[in-house]
């Protein structure tokens, strides 16, 4: 693994809707400059785990950190700020906006136009068909296409770590695929990236590290291409 330097520790948290815990004494760590997974079957709890660092549905207890920082108790939009960006599960776009709005308002803790222009230039270049369609309303857009406009918004704020939520989720195996290779883009451009899925092989095939989640905690983990290869895991976890 490159670097050693933690972008993300979650550490020990429980995190509850109402009375049952949906995660119990997680840990998970990513590194920066990686791509780390979080793989785990309907109801395991990923969706939880980004709530939880998000703040959204922040942990009862335990500790979280951020590029060095205790976030653990931070409301969601000062989590925000210190840079981190969550592209949500469905890939939500403002479907009465352009895809330059949209883009925009990924931007929108950044008050210098010019800084803006330059982000979303660098966008465009990796999505050069939403600089085609900027005008175009995005909820007009397909859905691989709506995929783009998430993660270029998601861009838009220039975050040092990137969480994804199923970006795979209802897409067709071409365009999964096509996601999948731009999401390696992205971590070309240092961005680091924390990526939930339950398609295992191709998220494995692009990732450094991954963990298994099931049933609100960690059962498995470690370098991508050994949860890949490892036949023990493989029919331990994923069927
Ligand atoms: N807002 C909520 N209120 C109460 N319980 C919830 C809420 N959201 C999720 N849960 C429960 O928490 C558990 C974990 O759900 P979560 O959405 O984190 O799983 P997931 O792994 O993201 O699943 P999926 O693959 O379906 O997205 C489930 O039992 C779910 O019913
Ligand atoms: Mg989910």
């Amino acid at each position: 693994m490159e670097g050693q330097v933690l972008s993300l520790s979650v550490q020990g948290i429980y995190t509850a809707y109402d009375r049952a815990d949906v995660l119990e004494d997680l840990s998970l760590e990513v590194l920066e400059g990686t791509i780390t997974c979080l793989l785990g079957n309907n109801g395991s709890g990923k969706t939880t785990v980004i709530r939880s660092i998000l703040g959204l549905t922040p942990p009862r207890t335990g500790r979280i950190v951020f590029e060095g920082a205790d976030i653990t108790h931070l409301p969601t939009h000062k989590i925000i700020r210190q840079g981190l960006a969550s592209i949500p599960e469905g890939r939500k776009v403002f479907p009465g906006l352009t895809v330059e709005e949209n883009l925009l308002l990924g931007g929108y803790q950044e008050d210098d136009k010019q800084v803006l222009l330059r982000r979303m230039r660098k966008v465009y270049r990796i999505f050069p068909l939403l600089e085609k369609r900027s005008s175009q309303l995005a909820g007009t857009m397909s859905g691989g296409e709506q995929a783009m406009v998430s993660i270029g918004r998601g861009l838009m704020g220039a975050p040092k770590l990137l969480i994804i939520d199923e970006p795979s989720l209802g897409l067709s195996p071409l365009l999964v695929k096509e996601n999948f290779r731009i999401i390696q883009d992205i971590r070309q451009q240092n961005v680091t990236v924390f990526l939930v899925e339950q398609n295992v092989r191709q998220t494995l095939g692009i990732s450094d590290y991954g963990y298994v989640l099931s049933k609100g905690g960690v059962v498995a983990e470690g370098d991508a291409k050994y949860l890949r290869d490892n036949k023990e895991v493989q029919a331990a976890y994923f069927g």
